[in-house]
């Protein structure tokens, strides 16, 4: 039986660092500007609590500005707002990020549309999303963002292949899906109300499973020599542990899609890494383009 490869989510991250670091030094050197990324975080869900911490530190080392507020779980939308206006207008900051979810007296929609596009490095803002649908240059998501940068490392041109999303949120499955369209895929966009999902997955050359629902799709679901991006990160009881062990599983049964697919994103290790480097790079971009600099004159 043949054994996919995995694909090194980790390892592409750290590479994907090191040339963020270095284009940083470029634009301070050549432009005197040090790029500063705003994570705000409401209220304090410990999940969020760490990918905060995370996310200031890995932008700290990269050698960019990291700005941290958080704000008490009973803060009320129009102090949020007040933040986000103050966030937009300071010229330190080219990146504003506001963790989801966020408590249920705040609006995620109306926060979302009152940051400034050009800061927006989630990429969530209408500005944005309808850019990426018309091809125009805005923001992209974060998380599929690094979905295209492995599929594109791994497999080259991507033009013509057949390529299933399976899920349609507009964090990951809606513009992964335009950004696969842009790359020249067929794309399918499957959701909870498909039909024959099995039936399906196994057309595509490329499968991107971004449901939350642990291991559902199955080996037999995949087409022999697939490529498999695995984004869900999903914490299940893990008894052979140990009692009230807990372990990380993708959305792909890992193990049976191992002995079908030509290459898998494993979980976690895989997607994972990848959303804080690109978030790092989005804010290096978005930084460039605030001082009408091309962010490509920046490689090495
Ligand atoms: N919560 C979980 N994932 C994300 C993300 O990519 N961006 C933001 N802002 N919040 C999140």
């Amino acid at each position: 039986m043949t054994k996919a490869d995995i694909i090194d989510g980790k390892a592409f991250a750290a590479r994907l660092r090191e040339s963020i670091s270095a284009r940083v030094a470029r634009l301070e050197a050549a432009h005197g500007l040090t790029p500063g990324l705003a994570v705000v975080l409401v209220g304090n869900d410990p999940a969020s609590e760490v990918y905060v911490r995370n996310k200031a530190r890995q932008t700290r080392e990269v050698g960019m500005a990291s700005f941290e507020h958080r704000l008490a779980a009973e803060t009320s939308e129009a102090e949020l707002l007040a933040l986000v206006e103050r966030l937009n207008r300071d010229p330190a900051v080219h990146g504003i990020l506001v963790q989801l979810p966020l408590p249920e007296q705040i609006s995620e929609a109306a926060v979302i549309g009152a940051i400034d596009p050009a800061k927006d490095v989630d990429g969530f803002h209408v500005v944005n999303a309808g850019l990426l649908m018309t091809g125009g240059e805005g923001m992209v998501p974060c998380t599929p963002r690094g979905c295209m940068m492995l599929l594109r490392d791994r497999l080259g041109d991507l033009s013509g292949l057949r390529a299933i999303v399976v899920g349609r949120s507009n964090i990951v499955g809606k513009p992964m899906a335009h950004l696969l369209l842009r790359e020249h895929c067929t794309v399918t966009v499957a959701h909870s109300r498909t039909r024959d999902l099995a039936a399906e997955c196994r057309r595509a050359d490329i499968l991107v499973a971004a449901v939350g629902r642990p291991e559902m799709i199955r080996g037999d679901w995949i087409k022999p020599g697939a490529t498999v991006i695995d984004v869900g990160i999903n914490r299940v009881p893990a008894p052979e542990k140990g009692e009230g062990k807990t372990r990380l599983v993708g959305d792909v049964a890992f193990d049976e899609a191992l002995a079908v697919a030509g290459a898998i994103t494993p979980v976690p290790g895989g997607v994972g890494p990848m959303t804080i480097a690109t978030l790092l790079d989005n804010t290096l971009i978005a930084a460039c383009r605030q001082i009408g600099v091309d962010p490509a004159t920046l490689s090495g």
